[in-house]
């Protein structure tokens, strides 16, 4: 399996101020830490404690920039209000907000789901990024702008069997996503979601039982023939949170080593 490229670009996001939900693992974590060796202050939210005092101390090794975590469930409004405020007050001005958390369950025919799980699906993946969203937009629209980005996901433009309830809160995101996107377009505020296809993390090892039934299950329908590394997914945010971005508003970006493209016939 080919490894990813050594990196090329470089972004300055110094003076930058980034609020992360769900940045302790997987995608959010790579992307705090891309963020930092860019020069960003963090503000990362996200489910376990442990995860966010490390995150912060392999943060400061690897700039000067402001840390701070708060552990947060992005499924209770209060808590995600507090959240808000926090680093508001912490920082003053919030530049840059990713909403990434998400969780996925394990694979089944939709009959099989029971209403529990498709309610804590929703919750977690479509209810925590409107939340987001919700303190954010006045925020920044205060502030005179910002960009947002929103973690949907491969399964937010294609259907795939076993996942139904996944999918539909992916599709979700991106409809959020769009409509916000229209709502502050005049506004100085960026809203886009990037949509990964598969990305080697506990969330893709839970979907699928073990990092070998991913493998087995995924790697044949991937035609760059690999799994990504969260890191390729962190540079996408980063350049949707850039500058260099400053014309792209309502995207969903799929980067997915080109498996929507081979169609879902594929599947
Ligand atoms: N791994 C993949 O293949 C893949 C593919 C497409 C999209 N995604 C999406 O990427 C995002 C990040 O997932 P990951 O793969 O890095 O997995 P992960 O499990 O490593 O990370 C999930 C993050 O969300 C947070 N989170 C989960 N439930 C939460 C809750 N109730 N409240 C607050 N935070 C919560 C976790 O603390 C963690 O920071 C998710 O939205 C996921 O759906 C992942």
């Amino acid at each position: 399996m080919a490894e990813p490229q050594a990196q090329q670009v470089t972004y300055n996001f110094s003076g930058k101020n980034v609020l992360l939900v769900g940045g302790t693992t997987g995608i959010g974590r790579a992307t705090a830490l891309a963020f930092a060796r860019a020069g960003a202050n963090l503000y990362v939210a996200g489910l376990g404690a442990q995860h966010g005092k490390s995150l912060g101390d392999e943060v400061k090794a690897v700039g000067k920039t402001e840390y701070a975590f708060l552990e947060v469930d992005v499924r209770k409004a209060d808590a995600m209000e507090a959240l808000h405020e926090k680093a508001f007050a912490r920082f003053g001005r919030i530049d840059i907000a990713f909403n990434n958390a998400g969780m996925s369950s394990r694979a089944a025919p939709v009959q099989d789901v029971s209403e529990a799980d498709f309610y804590q699906l929703i919750d977690v993946n479509l209810k925590g990024i409107f939340l987001g969203m919700k303190f954010q937009v006045p925020h920044m629209i205060a502030k005179g702008g910002g960009a947002i980005v929103n973690t949907s996901s491969l399964f937010g433009v294609m259907g795939y069997a076993t996942t139904a309830v996944y999918c539909a809160s992916k599709w979700g995101v991106i409809g959020l996503t769009n409509s916000v996107a229209l709502e502050v377009a005049k506004k100085n505020i960026r809203v886009n979601a990037i949509a990964p296809g598969s990305v080697m993390t506990p969330l893709l090892t839970d979907m699928f039982g073990s990092p070998q039934s991913a493998r087995d299950t995924v790697l044949p329908v991937i035609p760059m023939g690999r799994i990504s590394d969260p890191s390729e997914i962190a540079q996408l945010v980063l350049f949707l949170s850039s500058d260099a971005a400053s014309f792209i508003t309502g995207q969903a970006v799929v980067i997915d080593g080109g498996g929507f493209v081979a169609g879902a016939d594929q599947l």
